[in-house]
């Protein structure tokens, strides 16, 4: 089963991930600890995209557009993945549609973590605290520019997947638990579909 979660920043997108993960043998991709993952590495491409992800922007679509198809090749992902904060431009949608056409694979649920706004800096303020600032993003500034960006480049994906039928809406701002139920309700509906 092949799975996007999608929302702003702080939506709970890698939360649930990480339970989906362990609840039902799925692997969670998500782009931002991969890039994170390249600048702790200090690699060639970690360097490339560290001053792109520190200001809030969203590094170029080619990149991580290589890197998700890479990366659904590899043999952890044959029980199936889940898509966390990819794809986050039409284009990136466009081009995973492409992409898994070509491998033979497909999507069995879009869902979208649907969220207030102004929730969103308290929960990445509690999040700086607890991992004692892990992420050089997790600041009010540039949560900012991460919500200008979201507008502006990753919420036209909703319209494009609300306009084939494939987007599913849950409550974001519900309790962690309750959000895993309902999406776990999508997943088998879906499964039953399949
Ligand atoms: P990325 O790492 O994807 O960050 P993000 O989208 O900004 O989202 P977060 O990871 O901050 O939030 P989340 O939705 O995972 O929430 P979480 O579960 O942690 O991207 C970072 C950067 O990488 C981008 O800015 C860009 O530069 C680059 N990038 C990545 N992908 C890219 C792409 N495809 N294209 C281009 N650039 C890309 O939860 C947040 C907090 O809230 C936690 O403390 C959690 O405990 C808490 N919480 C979760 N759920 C709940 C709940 N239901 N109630 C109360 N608290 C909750
Ligand atoms: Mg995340």
């Amino acid at each position: 089963m092949n799975i996007i979660l999608m929302g702003p920043p702080g939506a709970g997108k890698g939360t649930q991930a990480k339970i989906l993960e362990d609840a039902r043998g799925l692997k969670q991709l998500s782009t931002g600890d991969m890039l994170r993952a390249e600048i702790s590495g200090e690699t060639p491409l970690g360097l490339k995209v560290k001053a792109i992800m520190d200001s809030g922007s969203l590094v170029s679509d080619e990149i991580v557009i290589e890197m998700i198809s890479n990366r659904i090749d590899q043999p952890d992902c044959v029980e199936g993945f889940i898509l966390d904060g990819f794809p986050r431009t039409v284009a990136q949608a466009e081009a995973l549609d492409k992409m898994l056409h070509a491998k033979g694979k497909d999507l069995n649920a879009i869902i979208q973590l649907v969220v207030d706004e102004a929730a969103l800096l308290a929960r990445i303020e509690r999040r700086a605290v607890e991992t004692g600032g892990a992420r050089a993003d997790d600041n009010a500034e540039t949560l900012k520019k991460r919500l200008d960006a979201y507008k502006a480049q990753t919420a036209p994906i909703v319209p494009y997947y609300e306009g084939q039928g494939r987007l599913k809406k849950v409550d974001g701002m519900a309790a962690v638990n309750i959000v895993t139920e309902q999406i776990a309700d999508i997943l088998d509906g879906a499964a039953k579909i399949a």
